[in-house]
């Protein structure tokens, strides 16, 4: 199953403002990883795509998840990795890509 999610980084520009939000959405790992970079909005909306994407890909299974309960940690190569409740989905593929404008995610999720 594969999953796909493109966003806007402008959405995330002004939610920078508004602490409740971000931390509703992004666990303190996602905001502490976002906030070393110098483009801050694109990495925290490319998490938020990468979840939408993760919960596609998840279909049918797992409905119950919700944006905190997933949460993506890049590896030490970089590549980012998705857990859900803090355990490693190892089935779960994702590959994110950003601009100054539009970020993207694909998730697959193998059998
Ligand atoms: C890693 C790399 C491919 C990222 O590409 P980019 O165009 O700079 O940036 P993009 O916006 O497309 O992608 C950034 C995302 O790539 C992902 N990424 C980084 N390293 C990765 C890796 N080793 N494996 C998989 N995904 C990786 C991350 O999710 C990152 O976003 P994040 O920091 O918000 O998590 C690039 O910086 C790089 O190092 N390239 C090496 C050159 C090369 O060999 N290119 C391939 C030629 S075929």
């Amino acid at each position: 199953m594969i999953g796909i999610d493109i966003e806007e980084v402008k959405r995330f520009n002004k939610y920078l403002k508004n602490s409740k939000i971000i931390r509703h959405i992004f666990s303190q790992e996602e905001i502490d990883y976002s906030f070393s970079k110098k483009n801050v909005a694109q990495h925290l909306a490319a998490r938020f795509a990468a979840k939408e994407a993760v919960w596609k890909a998840l279909s049918n299974k797992n409905k119950k998840v919700t944006v905190i309960d997933i949460k993506i940690v890049n590896n030490k190569y970089g590549k980012p990795e998705v857990f859900i409740s803090n355990k490693k989905i190892k089935k779960l593929e994702l590959s994110m890509s950003h601009t100054n404008k539009y970020v993207v995610a694909v998730a697959l999720f193998l059998r």
